[in-house]
């Protein structure tokens, strides 16, 4: 093992990340990722997904507590945080999650699934290793040809505020000292410092952090981050096409400023110039998106010509929230909301958006559009919708990603 990555091993077997009772992650689904790729995967065996650096597992056991019927390997350099969450897969009794102490720079000793891995996770860790592009190309070798990876790492623009911190830090207590002492001075500085640039930006909580998040934070032994192209340019050398943004509202450039020339201005940009352009005006920490195998590609959007065989699935990152008033004879719907992920909530009155979604409350199961659009028309929430209308319904909620569309295989 190379003198960083034993060093990395050495700080996070000491500091195993998170701290406390971490709060599991609940995002990551492999049927809605898969669905952002062009290429379905062949049907008849179980999906398989490896978080390639699972610390504790919060991702991990997050994501394989709501989907029983997927397989999940975490892998980590960190015996203690494995441990952790060994102990967590056991308490809730998991059956379709595995751990196992492998190294991202080599992969030595990783169980392959025939054909590779449907998912590959990799949050928050890329970054930290030795060399960046060997591991993440380690880590596309391992994906199936019709396979996703979803990967977090850090945004060098973003974290430019707390990169000061860590250079303060590093001039007081150098990266020699041991770091029990380098945190006893981290800690010492921020209690003691009313310091501008330490209060900007997103990272205003120095204070209160447990030791754990200050460590991985501000005295890392090896991290490296990226501005827009950096990451690109790491994404192509590592033998990877861009599929989208985990949230493509934070990348929206003309979000950004007024609607008149200049936002038409922007528009004109290429797509690699705009995200650019984002990562210089606003705050991005976290740079988080969704990889592909050269082959794969972004899903075309679906649009009028859709068969009425399409399947449609409602999106697990998304939350519909009704109110509801008693009244003495029914029940009356007071507010309706769907919220994707940490978007501002849109809310809906009464229309054919109001009505499709209500239609959607207790759907579980996949459906076809066909089927949606018949119920539509037949709905006894709202007036019945035309055919018409009821397919422009499912389209804008595929837009707005209330609803997703799963691969056949993934029924
Ligand atoms: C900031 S933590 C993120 C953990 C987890 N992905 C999460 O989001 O909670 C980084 C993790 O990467 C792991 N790591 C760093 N270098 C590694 C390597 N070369 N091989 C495997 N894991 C590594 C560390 O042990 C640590 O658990």
């Amino acid at each position: 093992m190379d003198a960083i990555t034993e060093a990395v091993r050495a700080m996070y077997s000491a500091f195993p990340y998170p701290a406390g009772t971490p709060t599991l992650r609940q995002a990551t689904d492999a049927r809605l990722l898969l669905s952002y790729g062009e290429r379905g995967r062949p049907a008849g065996r179980a999906l398989t997904v490896l978080d390639a650096g699972c610390g504790r597992g919060v991702g991990l056991i997050g994501a394989a507590v709501l989907q029983p019927d997927v397989d999940f390997l975490g892998i980590d350099l960190c015996g203690p945080a494995l441990q952790h969450a060994r102990a967590e897969v056991e308490r809730r009794g998991l059956a379709n999650v595995r751990l196992a102490e492998v190294d991202l720079m080599t992969l030595a000793g990783l169980d392959v699934p025939p054909g590779g891995f449907d998912v590959v996770l990799s949050s928050g860790v890329v970054h930290h290793l030795a060399d960046p592009e060997v591991g993440l190309r380690r880590l596309a070798n391992v994906l199936a040809p019709h396979g996703v990876l979803s990967l977090m790492v850090y945004g060098r623009r973003g974290r430019e505020s707390l990169y000061r911190l860590v250079r303060a830090i590093d001039a007081i207590a150098p990266r020699e000292l041991p770091l029990e002492e380098r945190l006893r001075v981290g800690r010492a500085l921020v209690a003691g410092v009313e310091s501008e640039p330490l209060v900007h930006g997103p990272w205003s909580d120095q204070r209160t952090i447990h030791d754990v998040e200050f460590v991985d934070r501000y005295l890392n032994v090896h991290e490296t981050s990226y501005d827009v192209p950096g990451l690109f340019a790491l994404c192509e050398r590592a033998g990877l096409e861009f599929l989208r943004w985990a949230e493509p509202a934070d990348w929206d450039a003309e979000s950004l400023v007024p609607a008149g020339p200049l936002r038409e201005r922007i528009a004109r940009l290429p797509a690699a110039r705009r995200f650019a352009l984002v990562d210089e005006l606003a705050w991005r920490p976290s740079l988080e998106l969704v990889l592909a195998r050269p082959g794969n590609a972004p899903r075309a959007p679906l649009d009028a010509s859709a068969r009425d065989d399409e399947p449609l699935a409602w999106n697990p990152e998304a939350l519909l929230r009704i109110e509801r008033r008693n009244l003495r004879d029914r029940e009356r719907v007071e507010s309706l909301a769907l919220q994707v992920r940490r978007r501002e909530p849109l809310k809906f009155e009464n229309g054919p958006l109001a009505h499709a979604l209500l239609a959607l409350e207790h759907q579980r199961e996949a459906f076809r559009l066909g089927d949606f659009v018949r119920a539509l028309g037949e709905s006894k929430v709202g007036p019945p919708m035309t055919r018409g209308a009821a397919r422009a319904a499912a389209l804008e909620l595929l837009r707005l990603e209330a609803l997703y569309r799963p691969h056949l295989a993934d029924l």
